[in-house]
């Protein structure tokens, strides 16, 4: 496992979500509940957020990431984030290549591969996100969308940090999420095609997790780990999903 973390990742993504106030409420809610010794819990709010929810989750052994950034170091690029900027703020990790900014800023695989020695330049972590659309899917080209995405890690040295997320898009914010079957075949998939690039890392699941389905899909096989959208935006729902992850790798 390149990640140097071996344990089982709950992370949730607050997308263009959270004030001030309801952050910390939330971290107050989180508090409370003890995180489970077999999975890591994660956190990527709004930039705005980073700061401000470092030191209350980090005296709770609950890891910082960021949702994007930009590749330069630093400099004329107004409106844009830099690698540093997210140590600073006390990030371990950073998603890269999530599909909403692939399909509505346009990002290419060229320029996720330049994030990703970007965010290995400062010690970050990157999430890398896969998946599919439906009509790829329908017409049996799942796989090969999933090994154009993960080819732009040809290359790469295997003791890098790096987790992947499998994020078909269908099941993204829909409520529909993947069969067991399709997410054991495709986890199977894209752990294949990452020994083949000799890496060896966490690949998470993402797409409509909620409590009620946590358990069944960290339970399946090739899944280590889920990155939640929706149902990590309350601290309730979170939990409860990280707790059934821990009953599932427990
Ligand atoms: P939902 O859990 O809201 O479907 O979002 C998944 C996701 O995009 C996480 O990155």
């Amino acid at each position: 496992m390149s990640s140097g973390d071996t344990r089982c990742l709950v992370a949730g993504n607050w997308k263009m979500n959270g004030l001030l106030d309801e952050a910390m409420s939330y971290v107050n809610e989180l508090r409370e509940n003890p995180a489970p010794e077999y999975v890591e819990v994660a956190i990527m709010p709004p930039y705005t957020l980073l700061h401000p929810m470092n030191k209350p989750l980090s005296d709770k052994d609950v890891r910082l990431g960021a949702q994007s950034m930009y590749f330069e170091e630093k400099g004329a690029f107004t409106g844009s984030i830099a690698p540093m900027m997210l140590r600073d703020a006390g990030c371990h990790y950073v998603i890269l290549g999530h599909s909403e900014r692939r399909d509505i800023i346009h990002e290419s695989n060229a320029l996720i591969l330049k994030k990703l020695h970007a965010s290995w330049r400062v010690g970050l972590e990157p999430i890398l996100c896969i998946g599919e659309h439906l009509e790829e899917r329908e017409a049996g080209k799942t796989n090969d969308v999933l090994k154009d995405q993960l080819s732009i890690l040809e290359g790469i040295e295997g003791n890098k940090a790096l987790t992947v997320a499998y994020e078909p898009v269908w099941a993204i914010g829909t409520g529909v999420t993947a069969s067991p079957e399709q997410v054991v075949e495709t986890h199977a998939f894209v752990h294949e095609e990452l020994t083949r690039l000799g890496l060896d890392c966490r690949v998470l699941y993402g797409g409509s997790v909620n409590p009620g389905n946590a358990r069944a899909l960290m339970g399946s096989e090739g899944v280590e780990g889920a990155l939640v959208g929706g149902a990590s935006l309350k601290a309730d729902s979170f939990m409860q999903i990280v707790e059934a992850a821990a009953n599932a790798v427990s």
